[in-house]
């Protein structure tokens, strides 16, 4: 069992969690993951680490509420558990000068671009930093990101704080304003990955992607996270979760993720309807008893 040393939400739906996991502390490095499990039956879900402290022993991750496992992990608090937590997963982001790079976070997608980010300032980058949100609410690690980065623009969908717009009309921007780029490192949904991917394909930028496909056992055994990366199948669990954006097969990810749409919506509803009706204990308490899952597989990159 790992212990949530701390829990708190950072926006609606977003929570962050401090868990004592001290192996994975220690090895922990910036792009990679976990995937965990809150009870025995539940299914196992990638989750991104925002950040760990060796010296602590304690990682942080960032949940969003997205379906019904998710739902149930951010109704965990400061003093529960979680079943099993497996990681570091995935290599590391390679993490070197390459000079000016612009780290792109989509919405909770900033929660795994933050290590990234903060580490290619470590190793001499200029960082400019791009956070979208859909609003002002949603915007998630402002203060964090701002710390590692030489310059920090943000976009709200809704215009509700900072600049209205997408984070690509920021990238296209600095683009159009002779901006020297040597790397784009871009977290966040598919489509925002895909149009940065777009992007950047025609002024030759070279691009990073961090994909969130289905994943189960997070070993490469399994062949649930099997993406196209130019033309050739690879495993986003050992071979990436980061890959170049130029040579990613989007369409077949889109499509790949939307395999299980129709069960989880289904898993989603019969949850909300059972959480309307539980009268008795906070379910927190009583996840496993109340909210066994039939499938036991992985939801979509439900979070990372
Ligand atoms: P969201 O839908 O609110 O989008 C976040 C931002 O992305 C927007 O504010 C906008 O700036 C940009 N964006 C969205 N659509 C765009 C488009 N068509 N063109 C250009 N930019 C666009 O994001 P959310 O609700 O926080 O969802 C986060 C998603 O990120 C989830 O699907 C989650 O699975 C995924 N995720 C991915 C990773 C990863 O490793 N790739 C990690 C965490 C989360
Ligand atoms: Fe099973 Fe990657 S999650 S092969």
């Amino acid at each position: 069992m790992f212990k949530i040393i701390h829990a708190q939400f950072l926006a609606p739906g977003i929570k962050r969690f401090v868990i004592e996991a001290p192996r994975i502390a220690r090895k922990q490095k910036p792009g990679q993951f976990v995937i965990l499990r809150i009870y025995e039956e539940g299914e196992r879900i990638p989750v991104t680490i925002e950040n760990s402290d060796p010296v602590k022993g304690t990682i942080n991750i960032v949940v969003q509420s997205a379906g019904k496992t998710t739902h149930l992990l951010n109704m965990l608090e400061t003093g529960d558990s979680i079943l099993d937590v497996v990681g570091p997963l995935g290599k590391p982001s390679e993490i070197r000068n390459f000079g000016t790079v612009v780290v792109v976070g989509g919405g909770v997608g900033t929660a795994m671009a933050y290590p990234t980010a903060a580490a290619l300032k470590d190793a001499g980058n200029r960082v400019i930093s791009i956070v979208g949100a859909r609003n002002k609410e949603l915007v998630i690690l402002e203060k964090e990101m701002r710390a590692v980065s030489d310059a920090l623009l943000i976009t709200t969908d809704d215009g509700s704080y900072a600049d209205k717009g997408f984070v690509t009309d920021k990238l296209r921007q600095l683009i159009e304003n002779g901006t020297r780029i040597d790397l784009v490192v871009a977290v966040g949904p598919i489509v925002m990955m895909k149009a940065v991917s777009a992007l950047t394909r025609k002024e030759n930028i070279h691009t990073v992607v961090s994909l969130n496909p289905i994943m189960i056992d997070g070993t490469g055994m399994c062949g649930g996270c099997r993406v196209l990366i130019d033309g050739k199948s690879e495993f986003a669990c050992v071979d990436g979760p980061e890959f170049d954006a130029h040579k990613v097969n989007f369409e077949v990810l889109v499509q790949r993720n939307a395999m299980y749409r129709d069960s989880e919506r289904q898993s989603m509803e019969e949850f909300q309807a059972r959480e309307q009706s539980a009268s008795v204990e906070p379910m927190s308490r009583k996840i496993g008893e109340t909210w066994g899952t039939p499938s036991g597989h992985a939801t979509q990159g439900e979070q990372r």
